[in-house]
């Protein structure tokens, strides 16, 4: 592979107060991790975190992979967050919210304070939410949904956000999975100046039998919902009863913080468990190196807090660090394709944190918007969910950030908890779409999946982790074979097995990563992800759907769009309608964000004698390929031509 990548070196002027300024600042990092890793982590552990009670050991390996960190210590993440701030950032900003009719509202760490409590009040005293609780959150981006992920964990109990674009069945499964007592929701809230609606699918999840024993709503929108008597009561008319103190939990340092459910190449979404004191370090710790937020800085990450881009970098990361967050309601096109930037322009955003979807939705729909407004208080730009491609990368460069902030293409995952992969702004000379170098503390390396070997530069393989870290995913909820298997079964170094990203990437000459995309069967739709499983198993539930196999085909907007191939039982007469029909049960089955683009109906699929489907196929149609793989084992290779001649009629 050549090195054909133009390098960009930090802005000289940004380098000077940056926290890791130069590459030789971030080597001696790195090798003091490696010389000494559990002192690195301790020493940072022990500077970050406001221990109740300091811990006593830094690492314990002896149950791996359950890997646990900084064992005795006492903390409280919601004290980390707003708590230890007060006596001196109590009347900063710490939410900065506007809505998305433009109003403003901003929200001190005192503030941050009293709602909080009041809150954990509300949940412990009437809602009888305790320590090890599960509470299941499906909010809208308002700042009740914040106030409820640090209610929780002021009280110790284990939250689990399902964002808002999953639908009713898609949310009682993670009820019942995670057996939640309690769904913190809202009525809606406003979207394109328009009102949307939350609390109806609830009652929908909740319609048949679940462990929820009671519901608060938050009153956004005012619309009309029902309210079921005993069970659904309005946070609005009673949360300013409840005192604005409420003691927090001493949480051990392995006590789960939150659940977050994500989807896996096979059977259902896996409930992600993060616990206390790792999360909250890693968390903090990357705010500070990768986006350098500074105290007068204001930091705007567009994600939503149902995904774990907005628990980290939205909520528990720039409160940790103390730093004033935006939350946005609306989406940044709307009312027209300048929001974003009027915002960067009203707020003085200092970091612009998004996603390679979104970027590319801003540059289609504005090319020139940038330029009409004034956006010289930026100085870092971010991108996360899925590989960027080098014209969004360019446009992003040059456009928003005048070829003057850094752009840190930010690789990481749910299970990772913060980011693993990046540049540091003062410190990388950057490639466009590279996330260049592992974190100081992060044994990132690209392993031979057959020899676990570090592969050479020019080279590629499967992105690992080799030694635990911090913030890394403690486990699958209620599964801990599923989370050895997801994670540590296919990868072994030395012998011993390795975490597993699951996805393909490769060092270029210089020793950069470029993240390739997923080696299972995940398709990222928009930054999202989706299991194939998940969609197939939506589709089979179509009565005269006899087989279906699904797949990601390369699109323009969302990175990759989401391709089924259907044998019926029977032909159909109108197979539009069909397809219509099919997708409105993926709608109910999972939600708007995993509906098909294209459904196709096929004789039948390739398999090979014993019955298996040769996905790599199906992928290499999808995109329109030639068929390069070997199609002679297959039980019927004459399909293949077949499922050819329709996809391309
Ligand atoms: C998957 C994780 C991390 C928060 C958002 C998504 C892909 C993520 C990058 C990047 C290339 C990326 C990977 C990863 N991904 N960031 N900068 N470059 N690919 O979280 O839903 O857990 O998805 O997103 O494939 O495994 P997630």
């Amino acid at each position: 592979m050549s090195n054909t990548k133009q390098t960009f070196q930090p802005n000289v002027e940004f380098q000077k107060t940056a926290r890791i300024k130069s590459m030789d600042e971030y080597y001696a990092l790195t090798k003091k991790a490696e010389d000494d890793y559990e002192g690195f982590w301790g020493d940072y552990a022990k500077e970050k975190i406001t221990w109740k009670k300091p811990f006593d050991t830094v690492l314990n390996e002896s149950n791996a992979p359950f890997y646990s960190w900084f064992e005795g210590g006492k903390l409280n993440v919601s004290e980390q967050c707003i708590d230890r701030h007060l006596d001196t950032r109590g009347s900063k900003t710490a939410i900065l919210f506007e809505g998305d009719n433009g109003n403003k509202l901003e929200i001190s760490y005192k503030d941050l304070h009293t709602n909080v409590n009041k809150f954990a009040n509300l949940l412990k005293n009437f809602y009888g939410v305790k320590k090890g609780d599960r509470v299941v959150i499906y909010m809208p981006m308002i700042p009740e949904a914040a106030y409820a992920m640090l209610a929780c964990a002021r009280l110790g109990a284990i939250h689990s956000i399902v964002f808002g674009g999953f639908s009713a069945e898609a949310l009682k499964d993670r009820i019942i999975d995670a057996q939640a007592k309690v769904v913190i929701t809202a009525d809606g809230a406003f979207r394109k100046g328009k009102a949307y609606m939350l609390k109806p699918v609830v009652d929908d999840a909740l319609s048949s039998e679940t462990p929820v024993e009671k519901v608060c709503v938050i009153q956004r929108n005012n619309e009309e919902v029902t309210w079921k008597e005993g069970r659904d009561y309005s946070y609005n008319e009673m949360i300013n009863s409840e005192s604005a103190i409420c003691e927090a939990e001493t949480m051990d340092s392995e006590d789960p913080l939150f659940l977050l459910y994500t989807s896996g190449s096979t059977g259902s979404p896996k409930g992600v468990q993060h616990n206390t004191a790792g999360y909250i370090l890693w968390a903090q710790m990357t705010m500070e190196w990768v986006f350098d937020v500074k105290e007068d800085d204001v930091f705007w990450c567009t994600a939503d807090v149902g995904w774990i881009t907005g628990h980290t970098y939205i909520v528990y990361g720039p409160l940790a660090m103390g730093a004033t967050t935006v939350m946005f309601e609306g989406v940044p096109t709307y009312p027209d394709a300048g929001r974003a930037w009027q915002m960067v322009e009203k707020h003085k955003i200092t970091q612009f944190y998004t996603a390679p979807t979104a970027i590319r939705v801003l540059h289609k729909m504005g090319e020139n918007e940038p330029s009409k407004y004034d956006l010289s208080s930026l100085k870092v730009l971010g991108t996360v969910g899925e590989p960027i491609d080098p014209p969004a990368w360019k446009w992003y460069y040059e456009e928003v950030g005048n070829s003057n902030c850094a752009i840190v293409d930010t690789y990481w995952q749910t299970e990772t908890g913060g980011h693993i992969v990046s540049p540091l702004p003062g410190a990388t000379p950057i490639k466009p779409a590279c996330a260049t170098f592992p974190l100081p503390g992060i044994i990132g390396e690209i392993l031979d999946p057959e020899t676990g070997k570090k592969v050479a530069n020019g080279e590629s393989g499967y992105m690992c982790i080799t030694k635990p870290w911090p913030s890394m995913i403690r486990g699958v909820w209620g599964d801990p074979e599923r989370f050895k298997k997801s994670y540590f079964g296919d990868v072994k170094k030395d012998g011993k097995p390795v975490y597993f990203t699951g996805d393909g990437a490769n060092y270029d000459e210089d020793g950069y990563i470029t993240i390739t995309g997923r080696t299972d069967d995940v398709i990222n739709v928009s930054g999202h992800r989706m299991g194939t499983a998940e969609v197939e198993a939506a589709l089979a539930k179509d009565d005269n759907v006899a087989e279906v196999a699904v797949c990601g085909r390369p699109h323009d907007i969302k990175g990759e769009s989401i391709f089924a191939y259907i044998t019926l039982k029977t032909p159909c007469e109108d197979e539009a309608a069909k397809i219509k029909e099919l997708n409105n049960i993926i709608k109910k089955e999972i939600g708007n964000i995993a509906l098909c683009d294209n459904i196709v109906f096929v004789p039948g699929l390739p398999k090979t004698r014993s019955g298996k489907i040769m996905r790599r196929i199906l992928r290499s149609i999808a995109k329109g390929e030639a068929i390069t793989q070997d199609t002679s084992t297959l039980e019927d290779p004459t399909v293949v031509q077949q499922i050819e001649a329709i996809v391309k009629s």
